[in-house]
């Protein structure tokens, strides 16, 4: 068949473009060990560094003494805050506008804090050195719960600025308060629950965890004297956004950093801030005039990198006596550990956490958020989640439930009568954002029915006959969920971070033969994108997406982006993408009328060519353009076929979900078994059904985990009791059920392929099903509300206080 004969459809598939199930192209290389990950960079002459950490989680550093360190053979130095201050670099800004000691300045804050950075000719070296440093501490009284923190008599943990009242984000309080962000309207909510038939109230928790990558934080930082030029290789989610940092921090001018982010063993957040690690490491480079490498372990990672989540919800709901939601009322105690190192755009302290209405039409809501410290690591990322959503998923779903025990009613209807209409978007929520489309109705249904959720209560009510009958002792729980995302953060106006606006990048060239290269300012960690973007533009360009190399992560190369994270590659970079092929596509249309001898109007697209209108058999296709822009002397139109695109979105995308997880609990024993889980996502155009399938199947399995298990948990001398993989667990295939994946299709109307985000979808609706599905399980006993995660011994208390153990 030839490209004349070929029908359009055929065309179009040839091209593997939107909709395709495309085979990951990443994966020939990943498969076959191939990947260049940074423990991969090695270097002539490169040294390795480590950190002495502290012990303990409170105490003032008395001395440090590391001269039997330096004494050792292969040990080339040992840097200290006194080292750092001279260049001003012993402390670092934060993400939050908060700072963040880069070595322990004085006294240290948390478990594993960075004291001391040692530098030596191995990694072994460099580990027995970090043995030999001495240093003296004087423990301090310890503070691990946020509420304990902020009474009058605590501690002050943040000596830099006790006296400080006024914060980042407004005034402090307290010695140990970081801020206060209030959203909505107050009086109008206390008096609609004042006034309200029923009314809810109840403290959720969503505990601390850590997104936890295979690969841990890392870098290599190669200071080249002669050039004066700083290359640093990392686990950068967000390498542009580094380079800034470094260039402001350093004083080394932005055109000497080249910041590369290799391939990166999954990041889901943890890899977006900056650790002391990498400035260490940088400092060391420069001192030294030697590449230096610094690789967490496990342990390292687990302990001391961005923890996520920690937030102490106590809502309060109104409703009619029929079920419609009237007020929603919500109060965060945020847990943000010894420095406000959350990463979130700058106005939004609390992240996206008001978006906590849901997927509901609740007229009024008011939302306070207090930030405060204790003595635990630094952090607040997004793990998995668009900046706090999964928190806001969480509690949002878990007041819903308890409203329908309040209310005696179905959860499903519930929600069902109280759910955004298709004809109110786009809607404006009670505080403050406008979600772009839904149809939650007709998804909704859909799961339901997908599951014969009817004939499933009617299980469960057998369930509960035979086991008061005593002839089970198992129960069964069906945990349902309905989440709206907010995802891809811009727009420039609402979003940036550190003054960076939140904006992204595509830049393609087109070849003389035809092929491309695509370069964008996102950096994929696992999500497929040199797949998917090729995918958008094979379906604009009519070029075959398997002739496109889409190229990430170099800032020497690529345009200057945000990074990945919250899953806005695709609605701000995926945008960013459409539109630079469209101003690739408008100069191919002036080339095409030129060649054709017909004006640009008279022609049209067609899949791979543009066509003389008309007379379908006078076309030029995409390749017959390319060589033309290249060899031909066209008038009025510079030789070439590239263009950019800086996209800066209008508003963000809204993707939605319904889940249900069916799920058997053994009461004698606390363990719990996942019978079924059926995820339906929306996140409009789907751009590759195999890798979206592949993203769901992912988050919700790091969803599972954190839901029943997962945890970065303190004791109360603040020592980190989860800190190895034995005991901060990991959904392995014996854990992890068959997921039933099913979609609908609700375009974004601004976004212009019309797609939303999807990569953290799963986890941000995956943790309230698997949660609910726990509480489910007891409704019909009396138990309202049992904080996560639900472990074994966890879910056997829940029995043993219902006195279901006889
Ligand atoms: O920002 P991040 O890549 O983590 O998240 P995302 O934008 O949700 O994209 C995750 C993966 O799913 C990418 O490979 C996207 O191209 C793909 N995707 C898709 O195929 N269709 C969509 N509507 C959204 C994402």
């Amino acid at each position: 068949m030839t490209d004349q004969t070929m029908t359009p459809e055929e065309r179009a598939a040839s091209l593997e473009g939107m909709g395709c199930r495309r085979k990951r192209v990443e994966d020939v290389r990943f498969t076959q060990g191939k990947g260049n990950y940074v423990d991969d960079v090695k270097l002539p002459g490169m040294l390795f560094g480590a950190f002495v950490r502290s012990p303990y989680a409170h105490a003032r550093v008395k001395s440090i003494d590391a001269e039997a360190a330096k004494a050792l053979p292969g040990v080339v130095a040992v840097l200290t805050a006194a080292d750092l201050a001279p260049l001003g670099l012993h402390w670092m800004p934060t993400l939050a506008g908060d700072k963040q000691m880069v070595l322990a300045d004085g006294k240290v804050l948390f478990q594993g804090q960075e004291v001391a950075f040692v530098v030596a000719e191995d990694r072994y070296l460099a580990a027995d050195a970090v043995e030999l440093v001495e240093v003296e501490y004087e423990e301090l009284p310890v503070v691990t719960d946020p509420f304990k923190a902020l009474e009058p008599d605590a501690p002050v943990l943040r000596e830099d600025i006790k006296d400080q009242k006024e914060g980042a984000h407004g005034p402090r309080r307290h010695h140990n308060h970081i801020f206060t962000w209030e959203q909505g309207d107050r009086d109008a909510t206390e008096k609609v629950l004042a006034e309200a038939d029923v009314t809810v109230e109840e403290m959720i928790h969503y505990h601390r965890t850590h997104p936890c990558p295979l690969e841990t934080c890392g870098c290599v930082a190669s200071m080249d004297k002669a050039t004066g030029k700083l290359t640093v290789w990392g686990t950068f989610q967000a390498p542009h956004a580094i380079r800034t940092v470094v260039s402001l921090i350093s004083g080394i001018a932005e055109h000497n950093i080249r910041i590369i982010s290799p391939d990166i063993g999954g990041g889901f957040g943890n890899k977006v801030g900056a650790y002391p690690g990498y400035v260490c490491s940088v400092v060391a480079s420069i001192v030294t005039g030697r590449p230096v490498k610094w690789i967490e372990n496990r342990m390292e990672n687990l302990m001391s990198t961005a923890f996520a989540r920690d937030y102490w919800m106590k809502g309060r709901i109104a409703a009619t006596k029929d079920g419609r939601i009237t007020g929603l009322w919500c109060h965060v105690t945020a847990d943000h550990g010894g420095f406000d190192a959350c990463a979130d755009p700058t106005k939004f302290p609390a992240g996206f956490f008001n978006i906590c209405t849901g997927s509901y039409d609740i007229p009024t809501a008011y939302l306070c958020v207090d930030g405060v410290y204790t003595n635990k690591a630094p952090g607040g990322v997004a793990y998995r989640c668009s900046f706090r959503v999964t928190e806001a998923a969480y509690f949002i779903e878990r007041m819903v439930e308890l409203l329908a025990i309040e209310l005696n009613m179905d959860a499903a209807e519930l929600r069902r009568i109280n759910f955004i209409r298709k004809e109110q978007f786009p809607y404006a929520s009670a505080l403050g954002w406008e979600y772009d489309s839904g149809d939650y109705h007709t998804a909704w249904d859909k799961a339901l029915k997908a599951v014969d959720y009817e004939w499933l209560r009617r299980e469960q009510a057998r369930r509960i006959e035979d086991f008061k009958a005593g002839r089970t002792r198992k129960l069964l729980g069906i945990g349902l969920s309905h989440f709206t995302e907010i995802v891809g953060a811009g727009p420039v106006k609402n979003c940036d971070i550190l003054g960076l606006g939140m904006f992204d990048s595509c830049e393609i060239r087109i070849h003389p033969t035809g092929s491309a290269i695509a370069r964008l300012g996102t950096i994929s960690q696992g999500q497929g994108h040199a797949t998917t973007f090729a995918q958008i533009l094979a379906s604009e360009l009519g070029i075959p997406a398997s002739d496109i190399t889409v190229e990430e992560g170099d800032t020497d190369t690529a345009p200057y982006g945000l990074g990945t994270y919250g899953s806005r590659s695709t609605p701000v970079a995926g945008a960013a993408t459409a539109m630079a092929a469209r101003k690739i596509r408008a100069k191919a249309q002036m080339i095409a009328a030129w060649l054709l001898e017909v004006h640009d109007d008279d022609l049209e697209w067609d899949v791979d060519r543009f066509v003389v209108k008309g007379a379908p058999e006078r076309f030029k296709t995409m390749k017959e353009i390319a060589f033309a822009a290249y060899n031909q002397a066209i008038p009025g139109l510079e030789p070439g076929l590239e263009a950019v695109s800086y996209y800066d979105p209008p508003n963000m995308t809204y993707p939605f979900g319904a889940y249900v997880c069916v799920m058997e609990i053994d009461v004698d024993t606390g363990e719990w078994k996942v019978r079924q889980f059926y995820a339906l996502d929306d996140c409009g155009t789907r751009i590759n059904p195999m890798i979206i399938e592949g993203q769901v199947h992912g988050g919700l399995t790091e969803a599972l985990a954190i839901a029943m298990g997962q945890e970065i948990a303190y004791d109360e001398m603040g020592n980190v009791k989860t800190g190895t993989l034995m005991d901060f667990f990991i959904p392995t295939a014996w854990e992890t059920p068959n997921y039933v994946t099913d979609h609908t299709v609700t375009p974004s109307p601004h976004h212009p392929i019309g797609a939303k985000g999807v990569g953290e979808s799963p986890n941000v609706g995956g943790v309230p099903a698997f949660s609910n599905a726990v509480h489910d399980a007891f409704r019909a006993f009396g138990l309202r509300q049992a904080h996560m995660p639900h472990d074994h011994w966890r879910i056997w208390r829940i029995a043993e206080n219902l006195g279901l153990h006889g």
